[in-house]
């Protein structure tokens, strides 16, 4: 949906007042934020060389499909990294503080790839050759979700943040300490949950200045939000596989990032709505009941096919 040249002249405005809020998350950001080295918790040790015949034993490492799944998708969502940075970098001026986070994100983000990858390359959790094949595919593509505008863009991130800390702190869970995955996407899952309280914390102060305009952003992003990795060959299937192990499914999507994020900007306390911000709360009210409904009818289809 294209947004008209007077809804973008409220964005602009709004981007212009975010100024000084988006600085203030910036230096929490570097205050709080831990630097790391994706390398250190690698076992080095247990790698050796590809043997250049394009075969792999899923014996070397078993693991559930689905957490396989979840490695492949969690890897190749950050390898797509470049098509993000543009997106985020063309919604806001060069001179904003917005354009400083961004790059200061795309640095962090990149971490996350160079740590899974080598991990995986290290202890043959994942079949290598068909990871690249399937990041040439994913990069190609350069699929990544679009927002009309920087305001339904900050909604988006606020929820896909968190959605990626708790798809990255369920693998990890299925990872044994030993040969340090249970670290390795720890750490990255710590990244995710600081990325969001930036953007969390962004669209409350939004919410303040332009309460009717940042609700509409919510509902709209609220309803058509999918989650980052569209474009990775076979999607679909590993979406599947992934709610099956119960590492993200549409329960952990409700449960755990749209109510405490809708918690968080206190949606049902923000007073002198207009019509349009009115009209968008009580969407949203209806978008969680939608949600809420597709949970309970995937957790039901999960038990009839775990008795089965
Ligand atoms: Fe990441
Ligand atoms: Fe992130």
């Amino acid at each position: 949906m294209r947004y008209s040249e007077e809804q973008l002249q409220v964005d602009y405005r709004l981007l212009h007042d975010l100024a000084e809020p988006a600085t203030a998350l910036l230096e929490r950001h570097l205050d709080v934020t831990k630097s790391w080295y994706p390398f250190e918790d690698v076992p080095f040790q247990d790698a050796r060389p590809f043997s250049h015949d394009g075969t792999w034993d899923p014996g070397e490492y078993p693991l559930e499909p689905g957490v396989r799944s979840a490695l492949i998708v969690n890897l190749l969502t950050e390898d797509n990294l470049p098509y993000y940075t543009n997106t985020l970098l063309g919604a806001v001026s060069a001179d904003h503080p917005l354009s400083e986070w961004s790059r200061r994100w795309t640095a962090e983000e990149w971490r996350h790839s160079a740590a899974i990858r080598d991990w995986i390359l290290a202890t043959r959790a994942v079949d290598p050759y068909q990871l690249e094949r399937d990041r040439m595919v994913q990069m190609t593509g350069g699929i990544v979700p679009e927002s009309p505008c920087a305001a339904e863009m900050f909604a988006y991130v606020s929820f896909q943040e968190l959605a990626t800390q708790v798809a990255h702190r369920n693998t990890a869970r299925h990872l044994d300490r030993e040969r340090q995955g249970k670290i390795v996407m720890s750490k990255v899952a710590g990244d995710e949950g600081l990325h969001h309280a930036f953007y969390r914390d962004l669209v409350a102060e939004a919410l303040r200045i332009n309460p009717n305009y940042m609700m509409v952003s919510i509902q709209r992003q609220l309803r058509s939000f999918k989650m980052p990795g569209q474009g990775i060959p076979g999607f679909s299937e590993h979406e599947v596989a992934i709610a099956l192990s119960g590492i993200f499914d549409a329960e952990q999507f409700l449960e755990a990032v749209v109510k405490p994020t809708l918690d968080a900007w206190d949606i049902d306390s923000i007073e002198g709505l207009d019509e349009s911000g009115e009209k968008a709360r009580a969407k949203i009210h209806r978008n969680v009941q939608g949600l809420t409904r597709l949970a309970t009818s995937h957790r039901r289809k999960l038990e009839t096919a775990n008795a089965s």
